[in-house]
């Protein structure tokens, strides 16, 4: 399975089939983890958990007793960078047939941070199950899945935008990086906000965080994770398709509407 088809069939796993995760599958998720860095170059600690080792619990998952968590410093991007490599171990674990759940707030999160041995000054945004998927979903699932419209994306157009804010980009004119954009569409978002939004000038792609309601992006913004999945799933996306891409932090000061804020591009283009 190559990453477009991962980033496609990948979706959150909440009822697993209650067998344990094999050690082998466990090694590797933990050896991709541990080599994969991301473009702020901020280090992040990973450690698999078993649930009753440490007494963890999610009331929305079912059927599997491993978690993976990561713990990082509480730095200037930090979300970001965390939404940015645990968005990759997250793929590749699809791409091994192990499920996942991006979960930040339905744990047990002090026994979580206590495994993790979490100190001053770091923090452990969110964590995920690892196990082998349920053939059937649990009603709970798939309730939940329709209460925040798990399988609903916002049009293209209503996303990424053609030089300025107010002109929608098409398919037709984003050409062949259009199914990179398509792969950032289909990435995971906390509540399914989807809070990105990317403008196209020329060869450069700029993402910006449109904040819902009722965040003001705040000391910690969990939206920023979604940032950093989306960037995840552009680059991933981009060099499959035989794409260069330079990553950088530089404003290019278009007109964005309210509580749009930029946060970071990717140039990119074919040898
Ligand atoms: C940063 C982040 C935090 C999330 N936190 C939770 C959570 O606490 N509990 C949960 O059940 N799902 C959580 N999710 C999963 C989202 O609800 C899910 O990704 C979204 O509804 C889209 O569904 P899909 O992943 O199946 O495509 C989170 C996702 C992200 C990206």
């Amino acid at each position: 399975m190559n990453i477009l088809e991962a980033i496609k069939n990948r979706r959150s796993v909440r009822t697993f089939d209650g067998t344990d995760l094999s050690r082998n599958d466990a090694e590797k998720i933990l050896n991709f983890a541990a080599k994969t860095g991301n473009p702020y170059g901020i280090p992040i600690e990973w450690r698999v958990l078993h649930a009753k080792e440490h007494g963890l619990s999610s009331p929305v998952i079912v059927g599997c007793d491993t978690y993976i968590a990561g713990k990082l410093r509480r730095v200037p991007h930090a979300e970001e960078a965390f939404g940015y490599t645990f968005e990759k171990v997250v793929l590749f674990a699809e791409t091994i047939g192990v499920g996942t759940t991006w979960i930040a707030g339905t744990m047990n999160r002090d026994a979580f941070e206590k495994a993790m041995e979490l100190s001053d000054g770091e923090v452990m945004p969110c964590v995920s199950p690892l196990g082998y998927p349920a053939k059937k979903m649990s009603l709970r699932e798939s309730m939940m899945r329709k209460g925040i419209k798990a399988d609903d994306r916002f049009p293209f157009g209503a996303l990424f935008c053609d030089g300025s804010f107010d002109k929608p980009l098409t398919k037709e004119k984003a050409g062949d990086v259009a199914p990179a954009l398509e792969a950032v569409r289909l990435a995971p978002s906390a509540v399914n906000r989807q809070p990105w939004r990317v403008v196209l000038t020329g060869d450069k792609a700029h993402f910006y965080e449109k904040r819902s309601r009722g965040y003001d992006g705040g000391a910690w913004d969990i939206q920023k994770i979604d940032l950093g999945i989306a960037l995840c799933h552009f680059e991933s996306a981009a060099k499959e398709l035989g794409f260069g891409t330079r990553f950088g932090i530089s404003d290019p000061g278009l007109a964005a509407p309210a509580d749009t804020v930029y946060t970071a591009s990717f140039g990119f283009g074919k040898a």
